[in-house]
């Protein structure tokens, strides 16, 4: 199941897979060859991430997936974009979800939502002490809501997830503040990723940043692999320690998608199976976005 590069033989002359850019024999092959990933000189990409990591692998897209995802994403942007001025007060969530829904269809995608594990809508929308996926219904936005709305576009069969926050109308300092903070914690996270950092740094430095504005970070949902799937290997927790989880590869795709509430982190489940709201009804805040390691970085696919 696993494309090229990552099974490719790793030679003593070749750049190292941690991105470094130093030949491999420079820089990681000797503790590869000590962890006892190789009696050889020579191992594998996936060999060597292994070798410090040993949970679930992630898929390495090659450059012809990597462009399906953006042309994904470029249509949650595109959905995302449109919903600025059509979220206002008096309008349901239910019009929200049913716009991205028909302009969805009319660009030949799908939404990945309708019908997942019996989801019955296209968007998420999360008002104001919803943590996520609440479902677009007859709940009418007023004046000061703050609302996620998260949208995954399925487009000649690549995944690309995305979400923002909107404001409705005039929106307290308080309210306001907490999205800004969310919005920054997904930059800070999204800064960490590059080859040779690790999935744990991502998370490590989004909670830094939320805990020291007095906020928490949601424990129960997390970023995830996707592209040719909707959730895929490995997962993103958005709190954690440096240097932990997976090492961060070229080629993977995953997104991050911080949820960060006002008060406390725990999250209660609604009748429906599946609105998630803060227990303590606490704000709740939300950004997401699908990204790609790349060779020296990070690349956006949904921006
Ligand atoms: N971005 C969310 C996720 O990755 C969207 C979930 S949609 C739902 O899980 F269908 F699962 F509700
Ligand atoms: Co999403
Ligand atoms: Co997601």
């Amino acid at each position: 199941m696993r494309q090229s590069p990552d099974n490719k033989p790793l030679g003593r002359n070749d750049m190292c897979w941690c991105g470094s850019g130093q030949k491999y024999k420079k820089c990681h092959m000797r503790e590869d060859v000590q962890n006892g990933q190789s009696g050889r000189e020579q191992v594998t990409v996936a060999q060597a991430a292994a070798g410090r990591y040993r949970g679930p692998m992630a898929q390495i897209k090659t450059a012809e997936q990597i462009e399906g995802i953006r042309k994904a994403g470029a249509v949650n942007v595109k959905l995302l974009d449109g919903l600025v001025e059509r979220i206002k007060e008096g309008v349901t969530t239910e019009e929200i979800d049913q716009w991205v829904h028909d302009q969805t269809v009319s660009v030949g995608g799908t939404p990945a939502t309708l019908g997942y594990k019996g989801y019955p809508k296209s968007t998420c929308t999360s008002v104001n002490e919803v943590v996520c996926h609440g479902i677009p219904g007859a709940q009418t936005l007023m004046d000061g809501d703050i609302v996620n709305v998260d949208v995954t576009t399925i487009l000649n069969g690549y995944y690309g997830d995305s979400s923002r926050m909107f404001f409705v109308g005039d929106v307290s300092p308080e309210a306001k503040k907490l999205v800004q903070i969310t919005k920054e914690c997904l930059e800070k996270g999204i800064a960490q990723v590059k080859p040779g950092n690790f999935v744990g740094d991502i998370g490590a430095a989004i909670q830094e940043h939320a805990e020291k504005n007095g906020y928490s970070v949601v424990r129960d949902f997390v970023g995830h692999g996707i592209g040719m799937r909707f959730h895929e290997e490995p997962q993103i927790p958005h709190f954690g320690r440096k240097g932990q989880g997976h090492p961060l590869l070229p080629g993977m795709v995953f997104t991050i998608e911080p949820m960060i509430n006002q008060g406390k982190w725990p999250v209660r489940i609604l009748e429906d199976d599946w609105t998630a709201v803060t227990r303590d009804g606490s704000l709740s805040a939300q950004f997401e976005h699908t990204v790609v390691v790349t060779s020296d970085g990070v690349d956006i696919l949904t921006a």
